[in-house]
């Protein structure tokens, strides 16, 4: 079964064609570069740009498996949640590709196909991220830059939330901080890299919520914590300006590289530990077969090690998605999401009446 998937949710525009789960071609374009200049993704830029490579990307790759759209059994692409006018493009593209070829479609939800990625096998069949198929019940985090929520699955597709985030999700956090120390948009790999080179001593920011019981996150606190030591590095926090507004950039720029380092060192490391301890108690009352974790931020060999840890001392197996790119956004996800999709008939009946929604629950788009 030959599936073509477009994902347009953010700032990259994505598309790729599968057989089954064997990704025989995966094409991105991404706008880092433009949005890091701005600080931000900014939408109308992202449509503009999506509407321009989209019949690039498309081309590229058809190319690349050597198919055409005949050869396409159906087309997948990403509802929600994300940018409104981003996704826009991508179903506006997928619907017409769709009724004037006569396909099926199928709607994905993105956060689902993070959680699929790691389903997705390579050219010659073998799974790029070990495992052949998902052991329930398991518990899926998924942790993006717009998302941070834990699941119980009990089968394919099957969701029940345990447990997200309050306030920020942890990519945004990895974003803010970077923003604070002047690295760009999106600093996550920035401070990854940084805080290798950090000093584990020198500062240590609380673990937000580490004393409630229950499953749930904030980064929002944390996030200002790393603010007020950034303004007492500088000291901007004792001369407390009343007067005026401030730039990040007015203090980013006197941190030294080392301060930046200790600093992304030890955000980091309250990060992983409420990720990990919140873990800890849902493996304690869910005894999962698996875990299993999706999105950008699972790119971080830091956390990717910290949950390893995890994983070994309480013998659960764990899942992510190996190759890096298969962490952040990409359509591959979307098409082995879909493929579970099709399997439990969940394709569109009607095409032309497909809509975005920014905000789209995991459980919404499940009806057939
Ligand atoms: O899944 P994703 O590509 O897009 C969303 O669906 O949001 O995730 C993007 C997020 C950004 O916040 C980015 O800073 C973060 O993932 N990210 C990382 C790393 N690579 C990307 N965060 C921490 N460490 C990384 N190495
Ligand atoms: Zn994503």
């Amino acid at each position: 079964m030959k599936i073509l998937a477009i994902d347009t949710s953010c700032d990259d525009t994505s598309v790729a064609i599968s057989d089954d789960l064997r990704i025989l071609s995966n094409v991105f374009w991404s706008k880092m570069k433009l949005h890091e200049s701005f600080g931000g993704v900014v939408p109308s830029e992202a449509r503009r740009q999506h509407n321009e490579f989209l019949p690039l990307v498309m081309d590229k790759v058809f190319k690349e498996s050597e198919l055409n759209i005949r050869d396409i059994d159906y087309i997948a692409v990403t509802q929600g949640p994300g940018l409104a006018i981003a996704l826009e493009s991508g179903i506006s593209y997928a619907v017409q590709l769709a009724k004037k070829n006569n396909k099926k479609l199928v709607a994905v939800n993105h956060m689902i196909g993070h959680i699929y990625a790691n389903l997705c096998r390579d050219i010659n069949n073998s799974p790029l991220s070990d495992i052949d198929d998902f052991k329930f019940p398991l518990i899926a985090l998924t942790i993006s830059g717009g998302h941070t929520d834990l699941y119980l699955m009990k089968g394919h597709l099957d969701f029940e939330f345990i447990g997200g985030t309050l306030d920020d999700a942890v990519g945004e956090s990895f974003d803010k901080v970077g923003r604070m120390l002047g690295m760009g948009f999106p600093a996550g790999a920035k401070i990854e890299n940084a805080a290798k080179e950090g000093n584990k001593e020198r500062f240590s920011f609380p673990v937000p919520l580490a004393n409630s019981e229950k499953i749930e996150w904030s980064f929002s606190g944390l996030k200002t914590s790393v603010l007020y030591q950034i303004l007492k590095l500088t000291g901007a926090y004792e001369s407390k300006p009343s007067k005026g507004t401030y730039k990040l950039s007015d203090f980013s720029d006197k941190l030294s590289e080392t301060d930046k380092n200790d600093i992304s060192y030890a955000f980091q490391y309250s990060v992983i530990k409420a990720l990990v301890s919140k873990m800890e108690k849902a493996i304690n009352i869910y005894k999962p077969s698996m875990i299993v974790i999706g999105g950008g931020v699972i790119a971080n060999s830091y956390i990717r090690g910290q949950f390893q840890k995890l994983a070994d001392t309480y013998d659960v197996k764990l899942i992510y998605p190996k190759p890096l790119w298969l962490c952040t956004d990409n359509a591959a996800m979307i098409s082995s999401a879909a493929y579970f999709y099709i399997n439990r008939g969940y394709v569109l009946k009607d095409p032309t009446i497909l809509d975005r929604v920014p905000s789209l629950g995991i459980k919404d788009n499940l009806i057939n």
